[in-house]
C-alpha cells in the first residue's frame, strides 16, 4: 500500500497527501518536478519532512534539461499551437511529469500514483494517459474526484484539523489558479471566469506590459540546428538555459501575453491567460528558418498536420502511435533547417527581420525583378497558365459566368 504523490508542497497537494494516508491507510511518496517554474523547491522536501514522509520517500528531481530538449523542443519543430493561439505550456509538461512519476513507482513498487488536477480538467487526462501508457496496471488515485473537500472553507478546515500550515495568504480566496513551467505561466479561475472582464494587472508575472516596454526594439539572432534552436546571439547555450535566456528577453519587451476562450477536452470553454515570453519568440524565429530552408511541398503538409499534432498534445496523447508517427515525419523534414534567424523584438511584439542557411532553397537570381540573366524561362508559365485554366474555361463555358 504506497502511492508516488506529485506533489508541490503547496497547500491542496499537502492536503491531499494527508488525506491519501487517511483514506487509504498507505504510505505516500512525494515527487517534485523542477520545471523551471522558478519557485524553490527545499520548501517542498520541508514540508514533505514535517508531514513525516520519510527521507528516502521524498523526490525531488530537476529535469530542466529534459523538459525542454525532449518535450519542448520537438513540440517547436512542429509549430504547434492549439486552437490557432495556445503554445501548449501545461499541456506538453504533464508527460514528463507522468513518466517520472511511474519511474519511481516502480523505484519503491508502489502500487498506485496520484495527482492534484481537478475532475473538470485537461491535467487529470494527461496525467492518466501517461500513467496507463507506461504502466497499464497502475492504480489511480485522483482526490478531486472522490473526496468531499469541495469549497476552498472545507479545504482550509480539513488542513486546520491536521496540522498542516495554510499560509496566511490562501485563507481568503486566492486570486486563481496557475500553473508554471520553462515554458509559461497559465492562470485560470476566478476573476477571470467572465471572459467579457480584461485580465487585470496583477494576473501577469513573468512579462512587463508591452506598453511599458522599452522604446528602444532589441535585436538578436537565434541559430538552429536540424530544427532546434542551439544558440542565441552567436553563444551556445543548452536546451534550458536558452529557453531561459529567450524568457528573459521576452519578459523585459512584453511578449507572449495570450488572453484565450479554449475548448477543452471534456467539452467545457475555459477562458485563461499565459504568458510564454520565450516560447513565443521560438516560434516565430522557427517559422523564419522554416520559410527558406523548407520546401513548398514539406512545408504545407507540415501546416496541415500541425493542428493535428498540437490537438494530440492538448488531449494528452503524447504516449500514443499517432503523435509518434507525426513526430517521425516532422522530424525527417527538419534534416536541412539550420541557419540564423535574425529577430526584432519590440513592444510585445518579435519580428523576423533577417534569415539565412547553408541550405537555403531561396534563389535571388530566379525570383529577382531585375534581369535573371536566363535562370528563369518567363514564356514557361504560358502553358503552366493555360493548362491550369482549362477546365475554368470548360466550365466558364457551360455555366456562362
Ligand atoms: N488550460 C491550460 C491547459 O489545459 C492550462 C491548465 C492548467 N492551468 C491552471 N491554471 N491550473 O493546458
Ligand atoms: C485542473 O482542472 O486541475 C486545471 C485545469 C485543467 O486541467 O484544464
Amino acid at each position: 500500500k504506497r502511492v508516488v504523490l506529485a506533489y508541490s508542497g503547496g497547500l491542496d497537494t499537502s492536503v491531499i497527501l494527508k488525506w491519501l494516508r487517511e483514506t487509504y491507510n498507505c504510505e505516500v511518496v512525494t515527487f517534485t518536478a523542477d520545471l523551471g517554474q522558478g519557485e524553490e523547491l527545499e520548501p517542498a522536501r520541508a514540508k514533505a519532512e514535517l508531514m513525516g514522509v520519510k527521507p528516502e520517500h521524498i523526490f525531488i528531481d530537476d529535469l530542466r534539461e529534459e523538459f525542454v530538449k525532449d518535450y519542448v523542443f520537438p513540440m517547436m519543430r512542429a509549430n504547434a499551437l492549439y486552437e490557432g493561439l495556445y503554445l501548449l505550456g501545461t499541456s506538453i509538461a504533464r508527460p514528463l511529469i507522468a513518466k517520472r512519476q511511474i519511474e519511481i513507482a516502480r523505484q519503491v513498487s508502489a502500487d498506485a500514483v496520484s495527482h492534484g488536477a481537478t475532475g473538470k480538467g485537461n491535467d487529470q487526462v494527461r496525467f492518466e494517459l501517461g500513467y496507463y501508457a507506461l504502466a497499464p496496471d497502475i492504480k489511480v488515485i485522483a482526490p478531486w474526484r472522490e473526496w468531499d473537500l469541495t469549497s476552498r472553507t472545507r479545504l482550509i478546515e480539513y488542513a486546520e484539523k491536521h496540522q498542516i500550515p495554510v499560509p496566511k495568504d490562501k485563507r481568503g480566496e486566492s486570486p486563481f489558479s496557475t500553473d508554471a513551467n520553462l515554458l509559461h505561466t497559465s492562470s485560470e479561475g476566478k476573476v477571470l471566469e467572465d471572459p467579457w472582464e480584461e485580465v487585470p494587472d496583477y494576473v501577469y508575472s513573468r512579462t512587463v506590459n508591452p506598453e511599458d516596454a522599452p522604446d528602444q526594439p532589441e535585436i538578436i539572432t537565434i541559430d538552429f540546428e536540424r530544427g532546434d534552436a542551439v544558440a542565441i546571439n552567436g553563444e551556445a547555450l543548452s536546451p534550458a538555459t536558452l529557453l531561459a535566456k529567450l524568457n528573459d528577453l521576452g519578459r523585459a519587451h512584453g511578449i507572449g501575453r495570450l488572453d484565450l476562450v479554449e475548448n477543452r477536452y471534456v467539452g467545457m470553454k475555459s477562458r485563461g491567460m499565459y504568458e510564454t515570453p520565450g516560447g513565443t519568440i521560438l516560434h516565430l524565429a522557427h517559422r523564419g528558418i522554416e520559410q527558406i530552408t523548407l520546401d513548398r511541398g514539406a512545408a504545407h503538409l507540415k501546416d496541415e498536420l500541425a493542428p493535428r499534432y498540437a490537438e494530440l498534445i492538448y488531449n494528452g496523447f503524447w504516449f500514443s502511435p499517432e503523435r509518434e508517427m507525426l513526430q517521425a515525419a516532422i522530424d525527417h523534414s527538419q534534416r536541412q533547417v539550420t541557419g540564423t534567424v535574425r529577430l526584432k523584438l519590440y513592444k510585445g511584439g518579435v519580428h523576423v527581420i533577417g534569415r539565412k542557411s547553408p541550405y537555403s532553397l531561396y534563389s535571388e537570381k530566379v525570383v529577382t525583378f531585375e534581369d535573371d540573366a536566363g535562370a528563369y524561362d518567363q514564356r514557361d508559365a504560358v502553358g503552366f497558365i493555360k493548362l491550369n485554366a482549362l477546365r475554368l474555361r470548360l466550365l466558364g463555358r457551360r455555366d456562362g459566368r
